[in-house]
């Protein structure tokens, strides 16, 4: 039986945490979808009962059919990695889900340091990563079931691999390989939980980034760096600068033409590889 018990008012006090799923994700838009009610299932360490609500998260152990962005897989051995969906359900949508992927990736940046004592930083939009390796990425979509707007935000975090696929390995790492030491998985679920509903109160004041730009722009990995950014319209080549209010990427190119990058479908990278 796994569990944690998070300091929050509602950002996971509601919880359900699976041997097995096929995704997190997916499983949040289904009991979306059927409108169902959990119910008390001892077999899976429930936790969680009644209609999904704002604040409720799915975590799991493994999961058969991980979803990554850009349509790639995500994959994990059972139990070396957290795969945790969180449901929001805000009033007004604001700034989108982008920001909301920033908020997430603030989070996990502070929980992993919380229980590691490690400083990770976050390649935009929503990669974290330790010593410039992947150590955490985050799926955010967009649930409209009913008519009513529903974000989920499906958090990736690599806890405890010892190794990875060799085409991940030169860019991938977990907790334990940073530290040597086993990462406690309930813990970093814990204080996910906690800062998350810390940063997205703050978020929510002015449903932009405007009040957490500058912590988001300190942990930047890409900040005063050359990028290449990806788009399917056209590719940018220039400095990062950091976010704006928007969070988007501001990126200065050397014919001093500024562009303000919207995270959408676009990936970012250096000039010399992934960082
Ligand atoms: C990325 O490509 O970097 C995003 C990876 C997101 C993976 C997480 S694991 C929990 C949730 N469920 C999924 O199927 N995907 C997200």
């Amino acid at each position: 039986m796994t569990g944690f018990n998070a300091d929050t008012k509602y950002i996971g006090k509601n919880y359900l945490w699976l041997e097995e799923t096929d995704s997190t994700n997916s499983m949040m838009r289904r009991l979306l979808r059927n409108g169902t009610t959990i119910e008390s299932r001892q077999e899976y360490g429930v936790v969680i009962e009644g209609t999904p609500r704002e604040g409720m998260m799915i975590i799991s152990d493994y999961q058969s059919l991980g979803r990554g962005r850009s349509g790639k897989n995500w994959i994990s051995a059972p139990g070396d990695g957290i795969a945790l969906s969180l449901l929001l359900m805000p009033e007004s949508m604001g700034g989108g889900t982008s920001c909301i992927t920033l908020v997430a990736a603030l989070s996990v940046a502070a929980a992993i340091e919380k229980t590691s004592g490690l400083k990770p930083q976050i390649k935009w939009p929503n990669d974290i990563l330790l010593n410039e390796k992947k150590v955490c990425g985050i799926l955010t979509e967009l649930d409209t079931t009913q008519g009513k707007n529903s974000i989920i935000v499906g958090v990736g975090i690599n806890s405890n691999q010892q190794e990875f696929p060799a085409e991940i390995s030169e860019t991938a790492t977990s907790i334990f390989l940073e530290t040597g030491t086993p990462s406690d998985r309930e813990s970093t679920v814990k204080y996910f939980s906690e800062y998350f509903e810390k940063y997205y109160e703050i978020f929510l004041k002015t449903s932009d980034m405007s009040l957490l730009k500058e912590e988001y722009n300190s942990l930047l990995v890409n900040k005063g760096r050359v990028v290449k950014v990806f788009d399917p319209k056209e590719n940018i080549m220039g400095i990062a600068e950091g976010i704006d209010d928007e969070g988007r990427l501001i990126v200065k190119t050397d014919t001093g033409i500024t562009h303000h990058i919207y995270a959408g479908e676009v990936s970012v990278r250096g000039i010399y590889g992934y960082v």
